[in-house]
């Protein structure tokens, strides 16, 4: 059967977004509307996965899924491999975007704005709280590096796992979080007809403010 990816369309009916909704904090209605997604989306969507936007040196964008791993008001944290890709974007320049989308829910969230990297300690603490396979992975993958093999990766997985044999494993100093500082929220609920209801949010003189778009 061929693939008729133009007549693919869903109609959106599930709910608005009324303005009387909206609250004046966007990160306090993010929060609601992961809480809702989390307990809506059905497996395998994983309610806080997320496609984080960076761009290099040369100006090109570059998209990856990452997940999100804390929410505060300082912004929203993820963790990764600084020398991967998407560390030395960051590095580089530090303004980011962020798409989490909830089918379940007919919504979308675009958040964006610069990203610093998160205080050691609190990367520590995320660090810790990793299954032993992860912290070995951390340790053991050259994130973003050209492999020789599967088996390499494995064998690399493998030697690190000797080296830490009955010993603690710190957090390596080449892998952390992130923080994105928001300065732009939009909200994004699907209505009937291509009618979305899109809030979107601007931080002006440290307040946000809050207009309507057109879908
Ligand atoms: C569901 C899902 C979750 C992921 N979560 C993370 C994550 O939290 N951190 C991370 O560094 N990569 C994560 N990845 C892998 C990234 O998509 C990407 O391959 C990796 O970060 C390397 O990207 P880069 O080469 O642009 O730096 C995830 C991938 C998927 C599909």
């Amino acid at each position: 059967m061929p693939l008729s990816l133009a007549e693919m369309r869903r109609n959106y009916t599930l709910q608005g977004l009324q303005d009387e909704q909206a609250l004046d904090d966007p990160l306090a209605m993010f929060g609601q509307w992961l809480q809702q997604a989390r307990d809506t989306e059905q497996p395998p969507v994983e309610a806080n996965s997320m496609m984080l936007a960076t761009v290099d040196s040369a100006g090109r964008p570059h998209c990856r899924v990452l997940l999100l791993k804390g929410l505060s008001d300082a912004g929203l944290i993820f963790f990764g491999n600084y020398h991967s890709d998407k560390g030395q974007q960051l590095t580089a320049n530090p303004h980011a975007a962020m798409t989490f989308f909830w089918p379940a829910m007919e919504r979308q969230v675009r958040i964006e704005g610069q990203v610093v990297p998160l205080d050691p300690a609190l990367s520590d603490a995320y660090f810790d709280s990793r299954p032993l396979a992860s912290r070995l992975g951390a340790w053991a993958s050259p994130q973003s590096r050209m492999l020789a093999s599967r088996a390499s990766l494995e064998s690399m997985l493998e030697q690190t796992a000797q080296r830490f044999l009955d010993q603690p494993i710190p957090r390596p100093e080449h892998w952390g979080g992130w923080c994105l500082q928001p300065e732009r929220v939009e909200f994004w609920q699907g209505r009937a007809d291509r009618l979305h209801d899109r809030l979107d949010y601007r931080l002006l003189n440290g307040g946000w403010c809050r207009s309507r778009l057109a879908p």
